[in-house]
């Protein structure tokens, strides 16, 4: 039996569009032994009235991915979720899902693949590689590929930097999120998002939160999502006054995030409230940046 622990992640960061990400001290845990005979899951917490018990479950379809790919047949699997991650909320829980299926089903086939293989699987599977990276290695990390091969880095995130996560009641999934995004954007457009880009991750490996108010905007997604989050500028803006240092929509949204060194509890607060003016019931919490990502907690045969 293996019981691995997964963070929440949220993507973008802002102007980093698929390809920025942070693990978030939030995590789910997947629990995975080998039985005699078939497939038996059980999950307790976030999702458990709809996720699936059976062989379209995406733990179970990911430990698959694995068991194949190192040529290991267990004759039946037992699968535990504990699931603390909020669904469709911008937290990255489908990536903890995959990445959760993927170290579980290395771990008790013999941890025949390293971390990069892991990921490569992970990203063949999500689509996009700002919540797969985070989930599996912790931090803050940077993430490209080319035909061949995926390249990513991890920063630590700057010491006493909090997030707080502002979690709307209402699902938002990534394909419509994506499907409210133009297909071609302006080279201005372009040169504003790598700008700021750059500036993100510099600020974030000197620890200088004073830029990020400049350095968390974007051109190439949010302002395209706004019509699908009620109250979101108005949240970013009162974010802001109480003292964020930057704001930004988690991933896909509708979650938003906002980074700061100071107050986190008066801004929670106040993105809570703000989003109710708006009509949305929300809950905000206060996060720390998870430095370490997915990793086994208990081992035994
Ligand atoms: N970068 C993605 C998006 C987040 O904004 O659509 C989900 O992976």
């Amino acid at each position: 039996m293996v019981r691995v622990q997964v963070p929440a992640s949220t993507a973008n960061l802002g102007p980093g569009f698929d390809c920025l990400g942070m693990a978030l001290k939030l995590f789910n845990f997947v629990e995975m032994s080998e039985t005699n005979l078939g497939l038996s899951i059980e999950v307790t917490g976030e999702g458990k009235s709809y996720i699936p018990r059976d062989t379209t479950n995406v733990v179970y379809t990911c430990a698959q991915q694995v068991f194949k790919t190192v040529g290991h047949n267990p004759k039946g699997l037992r699968i535990r979720l504990h699931n603390n991650i909020p669904m469709s909320r911008g937290l990255g829980s489908s990536a903890a899902a995959i990445i959760g299926g993927l170290v579980a089903a290395n771990v008790i086939s013999g941890g025949t693949l390293n971390p990069v293989q892991l990921l490569r699987i992970a990203i063949q599977i999500e689509g996009h590689p700002d919540n797969v990276t985070p989930a599996l290695f912790g931090g803050i990390t940077v993430y490209a590929h080319t035909d061949e091969e995926v390249k990513y880095l991890k920063i630590d995130p700057p010491s006493g930097l909090k997030a707080i996560v502002s979690i709307p009641d209402f699902t938002l999934s990534t394909k419509d999120a994506r499907e409210a995004l133009p297909k071609q954007i302006s080279l201005e457009d372009a040169v504003f998002n790598i700008g700021r880009t750059a500036l993100l991750i510099a600020s974030l490996q000197r620890g200088d939160l004073n830029l990020l108010s400049v350095a968390m905007e974007d051109r190439l997604h949010q302002s395209y999502r706004a019509g699908l989050i009620p109250g979101m500028r108005k949240v970013f803006a009162a974010a802001r006054l109480a003292g964020a240092k930057g704001v930004a929509l988690s991933g896909a949204g509708p979650t938003l995030i906002a980074l700061t060194d100071k107050n986190p509890d008066l801004i929670a607060k106040v993105m809570k409230e703000t989003f109710l003016q708006s009509g949305v019931k929300a809950k905000s919490v206060v996060l720390d940046p998870s430095l370490t990502g997915a990793r086994a907690l208990e081992i035994k045969n």
